[in-house]
């Protein structure tokens, strides 16, 4: 193998940049010539591929945002979209790729490795941390603390205020940063997709609650059953029946998907863009980097997008011990 392609696609993480920097540098160490694809998919449909040096990635490693830009791409979905980039590839005689994304990102490489045998390794960029073959994904480090640090904030004016405070985070599929910001952030309740929510229940705590607290933080990932923050709410207040108690919702959107990654955010994507060189060297073909236990763990895209990454068992619990 001589020449490889980098792209990063999907949601954007913080994080994705220190790994592009790993892939791009990895592969000039080994002798390799590597070139960056814009805006994912669409930039491989539209032949967007530019060749890349060391220099191409100085000054990027602390900062969010992905400078290979990024897409959802429509197109790449049909036969036609896939056989424009495979073109584009092979004119620029492109023998590896390493694809930076989450599950649509995996879908979308396990079917063009399935059609055109291009050798494809993953590295998970997500700040959903919703894919199995990983501990932690690249981007959720820094999610879980752009929440955190946000729901301190909305702490301090619930208490002077005695208000509850519903805070929705992202996760349409996936409550990690929900349960991981509600760990830290104190909160009285965490509500996610992967657990059925009972607002009979929450109402009933929350009137017990009364008796030692004046005011309470419930965070909600996007994708809860019960519907988004705003909904849940509207729901809540109709049960409570307490004309009193003030709620408010705040929803904190795509400020989780930028700023500076944190520390670990960086090592964790500097090591996934060396092991996707290495794996390509080693013949992986359609494979996602992760780490798994401290050790670099190579999962196929299958299992990566097929197979359900648990929320961490005693995780649930102790936010409802710990909210008494
Ligand atoms: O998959 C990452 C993610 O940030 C989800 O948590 C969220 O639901 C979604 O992307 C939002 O996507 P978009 O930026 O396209 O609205």
């Amino acid at each position: 193998m001589k020449k490889i392609a980098v792209f990063t696609s999907g949601g954007d993480s913080p994080g994705m940049n220190a790994c592009i920097r790993a892939v791009v540098r990895t592969a000039i160490y080994k002798g390799l010539e590597v070139y960056g694809i814009s805006r994912g998919y669409e930039g491989m449909i539209d032949g967007d591929i530019k060749r890349m040096h060391s220099h191409s990635v100085s000054n990027i490693v602390q900062r969010g945002g992905t400078i290979l830009k990024s897409a959802r791409s429509m197109e790449f979905r049909t036969p036609e979209g896939r056989k424009k980039a495979y073109d584009n590839l092979t004119k620029l005689g492109i023998e590896g790729i390493v694809a930076i994304g989450g599950d649509g990102t995996f879908t979308g490489a396990k079917v063009f490795f399935e059609e055109f045998g291009i050798p494809t390794i993953g590295c998970p960029g997500t700040i959903d941390n919703d894919l199995y073959g990983t501990d932690y994904t690249i981007g959720f480090d820094t999610a879980v603390n752009t929440a955190l640090e946000a729901i301190d904030k909305i702490r301090d004016t619930a208490a002077a205020h005695d208000r509850i405070f519903f805070i929705e985070v992202m996760g349409r599929d996936a409550g990690f940063i929900a349960v991981e910001s509600g760990i830290g952030g104190g909160a009285e309740f965490v509500m996610v997709p992967e657990t059925k929510t009972d607002l009979n229940n929450v109402v009933k705590s929350l009137k017990n609650l009364r008796k030692t607290k004046t005011s309470s933080i419930i965070v909600v990932a996007e994708g809860d059953d019960e519907g988004n923050a705003e909904t849940i709410m509207k729901k809540v207040k109709e049960k409570i029946k307490d004309s009193h108690k003030e709620f408010k919702v705040t929803t904190l959107g795509h400020i989780q998907r930028g700023g500076n990654p944190t520390a670990r955010d960086r090592v964790l994507a500097s090591r996934c863009g060396m092991a996707a060189v290495e794996g390509l060297l080693l013949g992986h073909q359609y494979h996602m980097a992760g780490v798994m236990n401290q050790e670099v763990v190579y999962t196929p895209f299958a299992d990566c997008i097929g197979k359900t990454k648990p929320l961490i068992k005693d995780h649930l619990k102790l936010i409802e011990i710990l909210s008494i």
